[in-house]
């Protein structure tokens, strides 16, 4: 089942979050790892900002979490995690598909570069890598997030943002 999380779940999604990170250790630059990969603080400012977590939920537990956060015109896929054991079994794409749905806006996604296994299965759902310079606009027109980050993120879009830009 796909629903909403809401307050009582911010301890799994924090925990969910950290446990499905790991994947990056290694992957992404040394000096963007950490742990926990994301603290408390950051996660609540995230939902302060704006991003909505729904999850994936399976006998009362929950195994993936996906957020969305409507920005001016277009909206944001961010944070994408599934507990590191019920990866690759179809969970994220369930989420994906779930989010998608629920706008009529340009679907934007950022990731980090050496992320490929994420981008492969952004790519799968129809989301295409945009130039680099788009990239570098796009990143800091609708995201807030560091400079490293942007030098180290790529962005993905649906069709309905390069049909329209
Ligand atoms: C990226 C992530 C959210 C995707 O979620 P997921 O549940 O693993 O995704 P899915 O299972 O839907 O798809 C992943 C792959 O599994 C494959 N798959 C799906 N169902 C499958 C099944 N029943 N058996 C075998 N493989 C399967 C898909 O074909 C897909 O392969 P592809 O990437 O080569 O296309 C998840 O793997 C994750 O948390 N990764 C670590 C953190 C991360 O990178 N997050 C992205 C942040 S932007």
């Amino acid at each position: 089942m796909i629903r909403q999380c809401h307050d009582l779940d911010f301890d799994t999604i924090y925990l969910i979050i950290n446990e499905a990170a790991i994947k990056y250790k290694g992957a992404i630059p040394d000096d963007r790892w950490k742990v926990p990969y994301m603290s408390k603080d950051e996660l609540r400012q995230q939902i302060d900002e704006g991003v909505a977590f729904w999850g994936y939920e399976e006998d009362s537990k929950l195994i993936g979490v996906m957020g969305i956060q409507h920005v001016r015109d277009v909206t944001l896929i961010r944070h994408a995690y599934v507990r590191p054991e019920r990866q690759n079994q179809g969970i994220g794409k369930e989420l994906l598909l779930a989010l998608c749905r629920q706008t009529k806006h340009p679907l934007l996604i950022g990731t980090w570069a050496n992320a490929v296994w994420a981008i492969r299965f952004y790519e799968q759902h129809g989301f295409k890598v945009v130039p680099q310079e788009e990239k570098d606009r796009l990143l800091e027109k609708y995201w807030l997030i560091p400079e490293r980050q942007v030098e180290t993120s790529v962005v993905l879009a649906d069709q309905k943002w390069f049909d329209l830009y």
